[in-house]
């Protein structure tokens, strides 16, 4: 009892909704701070996604994997990512990428600079050739970059259907083979709530877990790996893809939001409807509404009884591991 007491104690404080806010699947604490950041040189909650997505690219978001030394990817790893603007209902999604690291750069360019939602595979590649690139040297810049390439290619997009060559030569990968770690399975899921409750999210995964070819898991699927509507709040999920993007648990627990469900208990229900048909799934999804407020869930199963998160707000003033208990 005392125990449990003092728990809530401990807890309170830091579950305080507060705006702006970040938050992000797993204990990507980069993510979380380079989002953060973003948003506090006065950037978008757009740009705050796509920064704290690109920093998990950059990062393989293990935790162990650097740069150097990572095996010839031999066209084997692919990348899914999605980012939603809330304000509009714009999506832009990629899938079965190939030869880029800031996925969620080009998912972005995607959503800004075409009239598409959802590309896969090698018409991404070959649109966007230059911006495809295995890149060492991701920084701020690449999915500007990429953005740059999209513009810069003849005929122009808008006019004609390609094939598609760049205008001028602007980039040259420094290491052809690629940088890639295809052990790394993380996915990062993240939602960023503005100053005036204006939403984003966005996903980004390496689809490396032994799938068949072609396989795209939940990640890059609007309302399934991530949701975002300014006027109800944003969500983000991980975990068994294959199952969870058959209840597009994010819609689910937005739209849970907006009839009046708190963060938490939203988040919940959406588990609980996975839970209903696949009792031992492996899933977690993360929740926010547009006045800050947010909460977590996922399904216990042996091996996984918490699950971490990372929270920014003016409370906590700096990424903040939180954990909840799954049910
Ligand atoms: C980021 O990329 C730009 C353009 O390539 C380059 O000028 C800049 O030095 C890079 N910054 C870092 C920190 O690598
Ligand atoms: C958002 O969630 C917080 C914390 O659960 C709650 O206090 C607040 O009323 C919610 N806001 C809206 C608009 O529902
Ligand atoms: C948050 O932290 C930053 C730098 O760490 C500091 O400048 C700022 O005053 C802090 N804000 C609050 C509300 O504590």
């Amino acid at each position: 009892m005392i125990q449990r007491v003092f728990v809530i104690i401990c807890l309170f404080p830091l579950n305080q909704a507060a705006l702006p806010l970040v938050i992000n699947t797993w204990n990507f604490e980069n993510a979380a701070n380079a989002a953060w950041s973003a948003l506090q040189k006065g950037g978008s909650v757009l740009d705050a996604v796509e920064r704290g997505c690109s920093q998990c690219e950059l990062e393989q978001c293990d935790g162990s994997v650097g740069f150097g030394g990572s095996p010839d990817e031999r066209g084997e790893t692919t990348l899914d990512a999605m980012i939603m603007n809330g304000d509009t209902m714009e999506v832009g999604a990629v899938a079965d990428l190939r030869r880029v690291k800031n996925a969620v750069g080009v998912a972005r360019a995607v959503m800004e600079h075409t009239e598409h939602t959802f590309i896969v595979g090698e018409s991404v590649v070959k649109k966007q050739q230059l911006c495809s690139v295995p890149d060492q040297s991701v920084n701020e810049s690449i999915s500007l970059f990429c953005i740059f390439i999209l513009q810069n290619v003849f005929p122009d997009p808008s006019k004609s259907c390609g094939p598609y060559k760049p205008k001028a030569k602007l980039w040259k990968p420094k290491n052809p083979n690629g940088n890639f770690d295809p052990s790394s399975h993380d996915t990062i899921g993240m939602i960023a709530i503005g100053k005036n409750g204006q939403v984003a999210a966005a996903t980004s995964t390496n689809g490396a877990t032994h799938k068949i070819p072609g396989r795209v898991g939940d990640s890059p699927v609007a309302g399934a790996g991530a949701y975002a509507d300014s006027t109800a709040g944003g969500a983000a999920a991980t975990g068994d893809g294959d199952i969870m993007m058959r209840f597009l648990p994010s819609f689910l627990a937005v739209d849970f939001m907006r009839n009046g469900a708190q963060p938490t208990v939203a988040c919940k229900t959406a588990i609980s409807r996975i839970k209903k048909y696949y009792p031992n799934f492996f899933g977690a999804i993360i929740c926010a509404n547009t006045t800050g407020g947010y909460g977590a869930a996922c399904n216990k199963r042996p091996g996984f009884s918490q699950f971490p998160f990372m929270v920014v707000n003016p409370q906590t003033n700096q990424s903040q591991l939180q954990k909840v208990d799954c049910f």
